[in-house]
């Protein structure tokens, strides 16, 4: 029976064992092989010690490369080196894949992130992106542990989808219609009502609008899935294709919602800590200093809550000078969003009220007239982590916003007859899985978070 490195405890010591894995390196000593092997389980992998008497040694030293797939077989034994606690004392070893060592591109040296990216196929094998994967199952576990245990349901809410939640046209289409002679109006316009769904559909940028549907009938759900933008946005923050976790609460209010957002963020963090020590000692070895201490700060600290007017004013008499300057009513860039939360507050912001202009039509509009009950949640390195809002339950006050952005009201029948029959004051918010993994591990760079990061001219694997 295979044993997985994981598993392995002093209490395996004595014990015979199978460890099968992929080859990290081989150092020929004169009478013996040392032999790291990791199976992905752990980030540290497995010691083997070889003895050249070993029958079959000859024959089998020669094919064991770096990145050769083995079957080990040996007695656990108490390691003499300090580097790790015990290792494996190799009865037998079978090779299971070769490796060419002439082409295998994962050399025992450093690669860059841009180089890994090249072999997005390859790279899990590496420990930085390994880490990655195991703190992001992490994170995934503890939203699905979090929201059940408060009672949320998950709802799978569509992919596909004929309405723009955000309104911001950033929406891929999905059509079946021959690109090269789309069925054609008599007026020459593309004729979509002969297209699969017989009407134009895009990839969801946010299954907040279904969700709503199931909020208003199950009262708390969250959506947890892929989620798509059409944004020509090449920075380290933003992917065309990502996760996101969306929460939505019926008898909710805009503090229910900044309670649960925290609540959240708090718990999964904890739990990143408890359950992936060793990952994220590497990621503060090597990747990102002090993101344990700050990662432990978030958990304990409570966030600073404040209105974007607020904000504007201790941005406005900030001596950091901005490349965008900042007044009432611009929306903020990732510059202000960082210098908050990361040099001001120096801890997660949560900045509510924005100006209704500047944010999506769904907003509840707040007293003033002028505001929207909206909440970003803003962390230290990263910026925006988190998006939501309570929503607008007055179906006269949403058609109104939805007039005066030019939106097809006709379309959103649905959405607004959850206004008509028993309407109910609702939150909610949405979370991109890859920032809060950013902001987790202290990586740079979106892309190497994710296992296929789609981005623009990318979309290779
Ligand atoms: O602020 P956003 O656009 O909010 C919504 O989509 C709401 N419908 C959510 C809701 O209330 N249910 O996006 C929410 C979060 C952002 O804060 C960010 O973390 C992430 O989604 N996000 C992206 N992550 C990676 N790449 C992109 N292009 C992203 N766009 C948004
Ligand atoms: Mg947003």
């Amino acid at each position: 029976m295979r044993t997985k490195i994981k598993q392995l405890t002093a209490q395996n010591i004595g014990t015979t064992v199978t460890i099968k894995g992929w080859v990290r390196s081989v150092r020929n000593q004169k009478s013996f092989s040392f032999i790291t092997i990791n199976d992905g389980s752990t980030l540290s992998g497995l010691q083997i010690i070889y003895q050249a008497t070993t029958p079959g040694y000859e024959e089998t030293i020669k094919n064991l490369t770096t990145g050769a797939s083995i079957a080990v077989t040996g007695t656990l034994v108490k390691s003499v080196g300090k580097e790790q606690a015990f290792e494996l004392d190799a009865q037998s070893i079978t090779i299971i894949g070769l490796c060419d060592p002439e082409t295998y591109p994962l050399q025992k040296k450093h690669h860059s992130f841009e180089f890994l990216r090249t072999i997005a196929h390859l790279r899990p094998r590496t420990n930085t992106i390994g880490a990655v994967a195991r703190v992001r199952n992490a994170l995934s576990y503890a939203t699905h542990q979090f929201f059940n245990e408060r009672g949320f349901l998950y709802i799978h809410t569509p992919v596909i989808t004929g309405s723009d939640c955000e309104g911001a046209g950033q929406m891929f289409n999905v059509s079946t219609l021959d690109i090269n002679k789309p069925a054609r109006t008599p007026a020459g316009t593309i004729d979509y009502a002969q297209d699969f769904f017989g009407r134009k559909t895009f990839l969801t940028v946010s299954g907040q609008l279904e969700g709503e549907t199931y909020a208003c009938a199950l009262s708390d759900i969250y959506t947890f899935g892929p989620t798509f933008r059409a944004e020509n946005s090449n920075t380290s923050r933003h992917l065309a294709e990502f996760w996101m976790i969306e929460p939505e609460m019926a008898f909710a209010d805009l503090n229910d919602n900044m309670d649960c957002a925290e609540a959240y963020l708090k718990h999964v963090l904890r739990y990143v800590l408890n359950n992936c020590s060793e990952d994220m000692k590497f990621f503060d070895d090597y990747i990102s200093k002090g993101v344990i201490a700050k990662i432990e700060h978030v958990v304990n600290a409570p966030f600073q809550r404040l209105t974007y007017t607020e904000g504007v004013k201790i941005l406005q008499s900030a001596s950091k000078k901005f490349e965008y300057p900042v007044s009432w009513g611009t929306d903020l860039q990732s510059e202000h969003e960082r210098y908050l939360a990361e040099e001001y507050f120096k801890k997660p912001v949560i900045l509510i009220n924005y100006p209704a202009h500047i944010k999506a039509f769904y907003m509840r509009l707040n007293e003033d007239q002028k505001t929207v009950a909206a909440m970003d949640v803003l962390v230290p390195s990263v910026g925006e982590i988190i998006g939501g809002s309570q929503r607008e339950d007055r179906i006269d006050l949403l058609v109104k916003r939805m007039e005066e952005l030019k939106l097809p009201v006709e379309e959103y029948a649905w959405y607004l007859e959850l206004r008509k029959y028993g309407s109910v004051p609702h939150a909610g918010f949405g979370l991109g899985l890859e920032r809060l993994i950013l902001f987790a591990t202290g990586m740079e760079n979106i892309r190497d978070v994710i296992p296929f990061p789609r981005y623009p001219k990318h979309a290779e694997f």
